[in-house]
C-alpha cells in the first residue's frame, strides 16, 4: 500500500449543505490529538458567506487509523449535523468529505479549555485584575466570582440544548468546555461515540487525572448513560470551576477507593470561598437517585438567578 489507498478506500456520501472545497482549508499547527484523532488549527477561505477567511479547527483521523476509527469519526460529523448550532457548544462549520481524508471542520476557541484558563487564573496574577477598559466601559475580572458562575451557567446552557436534542455526553468535564472570544464558553467533543470504560477510562489521562471520577455511579458501575448522569459529571464541573481547576477526590488516586468513596455516601468537600447556594446546586447534582438530581432547565433557571443577584 502506497498510503494514499487508506482514504481512497472510504467513499463518503457527498453532502452538499456541508462540503467545503479542500483548496480553500490551509492547515496549521496541531492542536493536540487524543485517543480519536488529532485537530489542527486552520484558516478557511470563505466558509461563513460574510468573511474573507476564518480561523477554525480541523478534526482529522492519525495515520494508521481503524476501519472503527473512520466509523466513529463520520458518526461524530453526521450528529453534530443533527443537532444543530447553539452559542455553548462548539459548531461544525463545514467537512471535506472527497477525494482525501476526512477533515472536520469545527468553530476554533482561541482560550483553549477551561481548566487550563482556570489553572493559569491562580498562577498569574494579570489574570485577576479586571481587563481594560473597552469603549470606556469597564469589564469584570476574568476569574470573579461573577465570571466563574457565568462560565458554569453557559455550561448549563448548552447541556441544556444538548439534552433537549437527546445528546447525552458521557464525558463533560471542565476539559472539555473550551473558551472562545469574550469569555464564552463551549462544550466540545459531544458527538463522539464513546465506549469509556473500554477505552481506558480507569487509566489516568496526560495530566495524571482518573475520568471516572466525573462519571454518575450508574454510569460506572452499572453503564447507563443519560443526561441525568451527564447532571451528576456537571456537579463535579461546577466543583472543577469554583476551585479554579481543581483535581476532584485528589486524595483517591485508584479507581477502587472512589468506588467505595461513593458508595459510602460521600462526596466532594465544599471549595474554599464557593457559596453555599453554589454547593447545593452540586450535592443535588450528586444524588445517588438519578431521577432526583436536577435537570439541567431547572440549574439554568437557578444560576441565572443567581447571576442577577450577583450583578
Ligand atoms: N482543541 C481541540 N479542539 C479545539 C477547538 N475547537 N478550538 C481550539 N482548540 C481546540
Amino acid at each position: 500500500s502506497d498510503g494514499q489507498e487508506s482514504f481512497s478506500e472510504y467513499e463518503l456520501q457527498l453532502d452538499t449543505r456541508w462540503e467545503f472545497p479542500r483548496d480553500r482549508l490551509v492547515l496549521g499547527q496541531s492542536l493536540g490529538h487524543g485517543a480519536f484523532g488529532q485537530v489542527f488549527k486552520a484558516t478557511a477561505y470563505g466558509i461563513r458567506s460574510s468573511e474573507t477567511s476564518s480561523v477554525v479547527a480541523v478534526k482529522m483521523l492519525k495515520p494508521g487509523f481503524t476501519d472503527q476509527e473512520m466509523i466513529d469519526l463520520v458518526s461524530e460529523m453526521e450528529v453534530m449535523k443533527v443537532i444543530g448550532t447553539h452559542m455553548n457548544i462548539i459548531n461544525l462549520l463545514g467537512c471535506c468529505t472527497q477525494n482525501g481524508p476526512l477533515q472536520v471542520i469545527v468553530e476554533y476557541a482561541p482560550g483553549g479549555n477551561l481548566r487550563d484558563h482556570l489553572r493559569r487564573c491562580r498562577l498569574e496574577p494579570e489574570y485577576l485584575e479586571p481587563l481594560e477598559a473597552r469603549d470606556g466601559a469597564p469589564r469584570g475580572s476574568r476569574c470573579s466570582l461573577e465570571n466563574l458562575v457565568s462560565y458554569v451557567f453557559q455550561v448549563a446552557r448548552g447541556m441544556e440544548y444538548l439534552a433537549s436534542r437527546k445528546c447525552v455526553h458521557r464525558d463533560l468535564a471542565a476539559r472539555n468546555v473550551l473558551l472562545a472570544n469574550d469569555g464564552i464558553c463551549k462544550i466540545a467533543d459531544f458527538g463522539l461515540a464513546r465506549d469509556l470504560l473500554d477505552s481506558g477510562y480507569y487509566h489516568k489521562t496526560t495530566n495524571g487525572r482518573l475520568p471516572v471520577k466525573w462519571m454518575a455511579p450508574e454510569a460506572l458501575f452499572d453503564q447507563i448513560y443519560s443526561s441525568m448522569s451527564d447532571v451528576w459529571s456537571f456537579g463535579v464541573l461546577v466543583w472543577e470551576v469554583m476551585s479554579f481547576g481543581g483535581t476532584p477526590y485528589s486524595c483517591l488516586a485508584h479507581a477502587e477507593n472512589l468506588f467505595d468513596f461513593l458508595k459510602a455516601g460521600k462526596r466532594l468537600e465544599k471549595p474554599v470561598e464557593c457559596p453555599d447556594e453554589i454547593y447545593g446546586l452540586m450535592l443535588a447534582c450528586w444524588n445517588e437517585s438519578s431521577h432526583a438530581r436536577p435537570s439541567f432547565s431547572h440549574l439554568v433557571e437557578r444560576l441565572y438567578a443567581l447571576l442577577l443577584d450577583m450583578c
